[in-house]
């Protein structure tokens, strides 16, 4: 079998990684490389492999939602079924508290943000990488730029700007960084899909920016974070927050921040308007 090693690289999470592993694991992950493969090969060889839509597939199913596929997790039941009654937030909420209130189960960017600390990456990108994809539970369209403005008057520059602009490189390969275009998107976004123009020219803009490799790093770590059996916590992350993470002293929500109504938003989804 023909093994790309790139390809092999990245699943392992890219060069800074592989050299951390010794010789048995690094065999052992060829071993389960190669078993997945060849489990593709056959299955693409039967015809049995899921065929990923195209992008005209994806918006006719638009009208056979009750919900349209942006909106965030805590205004919409889990496959369109009922909502959840709401524990309601502390006085003096904390980001801790969202995380366990209204972030839950937040494995993802658990799992991302864990994965950055373990290669050693900055304390900015693995904040950015806890807080990356948090504001989905607000809303989904464009949650990069979303998450910035939620974050970006309590956190240092860089992560704001890692946050902002992850969402528009996940769509643009960098296999020196380690990071290749993730074959869920052919699923979720149509095979066929062709990025709008403005993450097109956002793009160009951060691949020249100084600070590229902030967000670039977020995409790395975002690749290897789905593992369902994965274990995780915000505990390890206890004191990157401390730093780095300048609390309101009334609690998020009520200090008259530029971002204040959407940790309200998010503490109350049950208010009417
Ligand atoms: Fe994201
Ligand atoms: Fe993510």
């Amino acid at each position: 079998m023909e093994i790309d090693r790139r390809a092999f690289i990245a699943t392992l999470g890219g060069t800074a990684a592989v050299s951390m592993m010794d010789s048995e694991a690094k065999a052992e992950a060829l071993e389960h490389y190669m078993e997945e493969k060849l489990d593709e090969q056959v299955a693409a060889a039967q015809g049995t492999a899921p065929k990923n839509p195209t992008v005209a597939e994806l918006e006719a199913q638009i009208e056979t939602r009750g919900y349209r596929r942006g909106v965030g997790n805590l205004f919409v039941g889990s496959q369109g079924g009922k909502v959840k009654r709401l524990e309601p937030m502390p006085k003096n909420a904390k980001l801790q508290d969202f995380f366990r209130l209204r972030f839950m189960p937040a494995n993802h960017v658990l799992q991302s943000a864990t994965r950055a600390m373990k290669t050693g990456m900055s304390e900015e990108i693995i904040l950015a990488c806890l807080l990356h994809d948090v504001v989905q539970s607000m809303i989904k369209v464009d949650h990069g730029w979303w998450g910035a403005q939620l974050f970006e008057p309590y956190i240092p520059e860089k992560a704001t700007f890692a946050i902002r602009y992850h969402a528009a490189l996940r769509f643009y390969p960098d296999s020196d960084a380690g990071y290749e275009y993730p074959d869920l998107y052919y699923r979720i976004f149509g095979q066929d899909y062709q990025p709008p123009e403005y993450i097109a020219s956002t793009y160009k803009m951060v691949r020249n920016h100084k600070w590229y490799m902030e967000p670039r790093l977020v995409t790395v770590n975002d690749l290897y974070a789905f593992d369902p059996n994965a274990k995780v916590s915000i505990d390890p992350f206890e004191d990157i927050i401390g730093r780095h993470f300048k609390h309101p002293k009334d609690g998020l929500g009520n200090d008259n921040s530029p971002s204040a109504h959407m940790w309200r938003t998010l503490a109350n989804p049950d208010a009417p308007l």
